[in-house]
């Protein structure tokens, strides 16, 4: 296991379109995840997408803690799961604003419009099948991590950019609620 260089905004790498992962994977794959996973858990992350460590690839680590999901049975928690070669659709027209920071822009955030409710289907590490219909923040983590796999990053989203700024000034401006 190693802990991987993320690259931050302004690097090339964030705002290419990702290629597909070959199947069979290649060998490496399980200790690209492995290292993933242990990257975004010592960054503090919940998701992180294999171009935020410089490999254009489209798979991407996320988790959501058992105290970010609200009480909706579709917003589930989950612990250190992999998706790859993503295909996610919105699930009716509802779209939702939310906090969003990433760890390739540290220390900053924004409120993002996301579909409230998401399909979201792929393969994991062990290339069986994921199918999953989804809301809430696993809907916007998972949305929010797609993203990356085509170059978007999260400022691309933003319709009001008052709400952008340091955790720490809008923490003082009182505008972080959550
Ligand atoms: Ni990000």
């Amino acid at each position: 296991m190693a802990i991987l260089k993320i690259a931050r905004v302004g690097h090339p790498v964030l705002i290419m379109k990702a290629s597909e992962v070959p199947y069979p994977f290649p060998a490496d794959m399980a200790r690209l995840v492995n290292d993933m996973l242990e990257t975004m858990h010592d960054a503090g992350g919940v998701g992180l997408a294999a171009p935020q460590v410089h490999v254009p690839l489209r798979l991407f680590v996320f988790r959501v803690p058992a105290d970010r999901g609200g009480d909706d049975p579709d917003d589930p928690p989950i612990e250190d799961a992999v998706l790859i070669n993503p295909v996610v659709v919105p699930v009716g027209d509802v779209v939702v604003e939310g906090w969003e920071g990433c760890l390739s822009i540290p220390d900053m955030r924004a409120m993002v419009p996301r579909a409230h409710r998401i399909r979201y289907r792929g393969m994991d590490l062990s290339g069986a099948a994921v199918d999953r219909t989804v809301s809430g923040f696993h809907a916007r983590v998972v949305q929010h991590e797609y993203d990356h796999l085509d170059g978007v990053l999260y400022p691309m989203r933003v319709r009001d950019f008052r709400s952008f700024g340091f955790n720490d000034e809008l923490a003082r401006a009182g505008a972080l609620r959550t």
